[in-house]
C-alpha cells in the first residue's frame, strides 16, 4: 500500500502512447472486449471502431475510454495494460498521431 501512490505517479507521468505496446494489447482486447462488441454489431466487432461518427476522436479520449471500459467490465487491468490496449486500437483502427 505504501508504494501504491508513488507507483501511480510514475505510471501517470509516462505518456500513454509511449507506454503502450500494441502487441501486448491485442490479446487483452480479444479476451475482455471483443465479445460484447460482436454481440452488438456482428462481424468481428471492429465496426465499433470504424463506424461514423465515432465517439473517439483523439488519442487521449481513446486512452480514457479504454480505462472506463476496463473498469466497467472488471477487467482488473493495470494502467499499463490499458495503455497496451489503447495502443493496439490506435495502431489497428484509429491511427491518431
Ligand atoms: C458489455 C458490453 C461491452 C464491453 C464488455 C465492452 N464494450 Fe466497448 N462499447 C460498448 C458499447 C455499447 C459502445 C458504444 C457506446 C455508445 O455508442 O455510446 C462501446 C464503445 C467503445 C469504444 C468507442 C467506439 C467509437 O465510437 O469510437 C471503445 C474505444 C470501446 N468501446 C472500447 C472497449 C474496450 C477497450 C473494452 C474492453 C475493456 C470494451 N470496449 C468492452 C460495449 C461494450
Amino acid at each position: 500500500m505504501r508504494y501504491a501512490l508513488p507507483l501511480l505517479c510514475i505510471l501517470m507521468s509516462l505518456p500513454a502512447q509511449a507506454a503502450g505496446d500494441p502487441k501486448l494489447g491485442k490479446p487483452l482486447h480479444a479476451k475482455q472486449c471483443v465479445a460484447c462488441h460482436v454481440k452488438l454489431l456482428g462481424g468481428d466487432g471492429s465496426a465499433m471502431y470504424t463506424r461514423k461518427p465515432r465517439l473517439i476522436n483523439d488519442a487521449r479520449a481513446l486512452t480514457q475510454r479504454v480505462a472506463a471500459c476496463s473498469a466497467q467490465t472488471n477487467a482488473g487491468w493495470f494502467p499499463e495494460e490499458e495503455a497496451h490496449v489503447a495502443a493496439w486500437l490506435n495502431q489497428t483502427y484509429y491511427k491518431f498521431k
